[in-house]
């Protein structure tokens, strides 16, 4: 999964940022400039430590709270090897966080800090998970469009400008192509169907294409951030290319299986080569930012009720991990 770098509550205006040693800050910006990898030992301005440190945290929130809605269907799978696959994807997309915890942490923050973020609302991630997935086909749905829109936005950043987090991109990718594989697989089954699953497919590409649309964030001329994360090379592409992409390439798809895209005004534009598309309704996208999203509050009871029921985990391996130590340092 991703994010859209949405801010966070009680994040400092930029009128804040210190001010960097001029010298340092030319450094650092020919480096970027030449496409050379920032290591986290490496000098960054404090602008850069943040913004990353907000997109990774986010990115890794997203991965985890993603675990959510399609976590509800391994049970529900309709068969042995539907479940098998969903397990695994599942699972992928927890690795994915872990990953991206990790990324984060070589910046300076420690993982219960992201997490104490999260869980207390401070903490932002994709709005994509306060939707409900309400059948079979959402799970379809979400691993052709949701790990889709994931795909557009992760592909670039594998060549973000800090280490750590474009290496954490190179694998992150392969295995969402593999999501994305699945759950166009599972809408080509449905929308081959009977007409009771084609209806299904149907209505879950009716309720996910506009959310997966908003999962590229604001328009860029809305998106404050995007000139200075471009110019990092923290993002590489601006939301509103990523979408149009995105469009381009999965409208051709929903055709091929004999679907309709829930835009009336979708249109072929043969001079730009491009997919003209409808008015997005960016009330609602800022709305389930806002945490109005139809199940915002049941994804974050969840995640702080396994947090809860999983710290005998926790301390049993640091116990574990203490008394190999000792005997050690005994030895
Ligand atoms: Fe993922
Ligand atoms: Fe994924």
């Amino acid at each position: 999964m991703y994010t859209t770098e949405l801010k966070d509550k009680n994040q400092a205006p930029q009128s804040a940022a210190v001010v960097e040693d001029p010298a340092r800050l030319e450094a650092f910006e020919a480096r970027v400039a030449a496409d050379d990898f920032i290591e986290p030992k490496d000098w960054m301005p404090e602008a850069y430590r943040k913004t990353l440190v907000r997109q990774i945290s986010q990115h890794a929130h997203s991965e985890i709270v993603g675990m959510l809605p399609e976590g509800n269907w391994i049970t529900r799978a309709p068969n042995l090897r539907r479940k098998a696959i969903l397990l695994a994807k599942v699972q992928d997309e927890g690795g994915h966080g872990l990953y991206l915890y990790a990324a984060a942490e070589t910046l300076g923050t420690s993982r219960e800090e992201m997490i104490d973020a999260l869980h207390s609302g401070r903490a932002k991630y994709s709005t994509i998970f306060n939707y409900p997935t309400l059948t079979w086909a959402d799970i379809g749905a979400i691993g052709w469009l949701v790990d889709g829109a994931a795909i557009m936005n992760q592909v670039p950043l594998q060549r973000t400008s800090y280490g750590p987090y474009a290496r954490a991109m190179v694998r992150i990718c392969k295995e969402e192509s593999f999501h994305q594989r699945q759950g166009y697989e599972i809408m080509t089954a449905l929308a081959a169907g009977t007409d009771a699953q084609k209806r299904m497919a149907q209505d879950a590409l009716n309720r996910w294409w506009w959310p997966s649309i908003m999962m590229f964030g604001p328009p860029d001329e809305n998106s404050p951030n995007t000139a200075q994360s471009i110019r990092w090379r923290i993002k590489r592409e601006t939301n509103d290319e990523l979408r149009q992409k995105f469009i381009d390439v999965t409208v051709p798809q929903a055709e091929a299986i004999g679907l309709t895209v829930p835009d009336p005004d979708l249109t072929w534009n043969e001079a730009r080569g491009s997919y003209d598309y409808g008015a997005i309704d960016w009330d609602e996208f800022y709305a389930v930012v806002r945490g109005e999203g139809p199940v915002a509050k049941e994804r974050m009871q969840a995640r702080v009720k396994a947090w809860e029921e999983g710290a005998w985990v926790r301390e049993a391996a640091a116990a574990h991990a203490a008394k190999h130590q000792a005997r050690e340092a005994a030895e």
